[in-house]
């Protein structure tokens, strides 16, 4: 038995581990160590393998051994051999597919079986300012001072959280200094740090992210929903909570903004009651065609945690965000993360910062909520045409739209748009199990997911789901 780590960092940088066993031939053991691999998923598609000599050097293997071995695996499927680009795993693998497509629950489609990806949660990642999100990179980079490259403090770095301070200021009418904020890995992430912090049941709108009521169900928080109307949460039903936690700005996903009374009043309610209101800020840079709603906070920044991440205007990916916090909670939140950053990488930190203050972030906000916009208003334009008898709400704003649907049609309109290719969620996916509120029917149309080609695709798609008589094209 041989084992061995071989070391192929050409190109892609990584060790595979290869254990040849058996009483049978190397050139047996080889085949038989690769195949498992590659049916196991552990060596991906499109991996590129060793080459012949320094897996054969590594195994202490003859070298024609290991391109027996490959040319066997190429005749039979699992790998692929091209002149200038290696041997790789081949891209489909049957034993591999049937393994990934069974974890697909059949009610909620993934974007990897749809053809047509218009689920809500994600901005167009295609357009990630890459050029930008560089060039800050390398400038943050080359004026970090070397104690940079050391344990993080875990409020986060000073010059992010300046830049944040200023810019949610100019934004979001936030009213905060550098030191009343902490940077999270994202809104997910401060939910968790702030559990141990707000003790108590959770107040929360009836329909809300299901991720987050999972989330703070698991930490054993109770969330209590309050119902909604067209003004946005009913905040007079708040009572002995501890918290409420809101979407102000844009109600998620229904899509209206918290009316001015009730932002007032539940302002109140936090300040009679000693209560805090959480402020999840998730998409409030994007409005369309009307008056920027500004953030919560600013009523009052002793009563409200405000609560932000890149995910919707950079990248869900980069898992920055920040808490904007009153004073008496600094302390509890810093404990609650420990003693070193472990979360946010600091150098993606100060790239964010330079990104911020150099104005790339807000050119790049601006870009985006022009193509949005221009998105929205095709999405409104189509349906107007094609789908008359369906209502679009909660398009002032924000990444996503909802098309209001007759009582009891949601499923049916949902399988609908599947049998398109659409993947999309129905407004039921959103509802807190405990509501007793009336329930809506309706879809929730994510029009920023897609990139730009092929959002128009995902509209006729989506048009001929919904349009009456069937899928058919105007
Ligand atoms: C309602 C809501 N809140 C917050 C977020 C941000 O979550 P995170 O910062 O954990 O990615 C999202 C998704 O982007 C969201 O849909």
């Amino acid at each position: 038995m041989a084992e061995s780590w071989v070391n192929y960092a050409e190109r892609i940088g990584s060790d595979l581990h290869l254990e040849l066993s058996g009483p049978g031939s190397r050139r047996a053991a080889l085949i038989g160590a690769l195949r498992d691999a590659v049916r196991s998923g552990r060596l991906a598609p499109g991996t590129r393998l060793p080459p012949y000599r320094s897996l054969a050097a590594d195994l202490g293997v003859a070298r024609n051994t290991v391109a027996d071995a490959y040319a066997e695996l190429v005749a039979e499927g699992w790998l692929t051999a091209r002149q200038g680009s290696g041997t790789r795993v081949a891209e489909r693998t049957g034993a591999l597919q049937p393994a990934v497509r069974g974890t697909e629950p059949v009610h909620r489609p993934r974007a990897r079986s749809a053809r047509h990806d218009l689920r809500q949660g994600t901005p167009d990642v295609s357009g990630f300012p890459r050029s930008a999100w560089l060039a800050s990179y390398r400038r943050a980079l080359n004026r970090a001072p070397n104690e940079v490259f050391g344990p993080g403090d875990p409020a986060g770095r000073p010059e992010l959280r300046a830049a944040l301070a200023a810019y949610l200021a100019r934004a979001r009418g936030v009213r905060t200094e550098p030191n009343r904020i902490v940077i999270c890995s994202g809104f997910a992430h401060a939910l968790r740090l702030l559990f141990g912090v707000l003790l108590g049941p959770l107040a929360v709108e009836a329909y809300g992210l299901p991720f987050h009521r999972e989330l703070l169900a698991a930490e054993g928080v109770r969330t209590v929903p309050l119902p909604l109307d067209e003004h946005g949460a009913r905040v007079d039903r708040l009572a002995r909570e501890r918290a409420v936690l809101l979407t102000p700005a844009h109600q998620f996903p229904t899509g209206g903004p918290l009316h001015a009374e009730r932002r007032a009043a539940v302002v109140d309610w936090a300040r009679a009651r000693g209560a805090v209101v959480l402020e999840d800020d998730y998409d409030g840079e994007f409005r369309y065609d009307r008056k920027p709603v500004g953030a919560l906070q600013s009523l009052d920044p002793e009563r409200v945690i405000l609560i932000g991440s890149v995910s919707k205007s950079l990248s869900p990916a980069v898992r920055l965000g920040w808490m904007v916090l009153p004073e008496r909670y600094v302390g509890d939140v810093l404990a609650a993360k420990g003693e070193r950053e472990a979360w946010a990488s600091v150098l993606d930190q100060l790239a964010l910062a330079d990104l911020i203050v150099s104005g790339s972030y807000d050119r790049h906000v601006r870009r985006m909520r022009q193509r949005y916009r221009s998105r929205r208003d095709r999405l409104v334009a189509a349906l107007a045409e094609r789908a008359p008898h369906i209502e679009v709400s909660g398009v002032a704003a924000g990444l996503h739209a909802v098309l209001r649907l007759p009582p009891g049609s949601e499923r049916s309109a949902v399988e609908a748009a599947v049998r398109q290719g659409v993947a999309l969620d129905g407004l039921a996916e959103f509802r807190h199990p405990d509501t007793d509120m009336p329930a809506h029917d309706g879809l929730v149309v994510g029009y920023a997911t897609p990139s730009e080609h092929a959002y128009g695709a995902a509209l006729e798609a989506l048009c001929g789901a919904l349009a009456p008589g069937g899928p058919s094209r105007v």
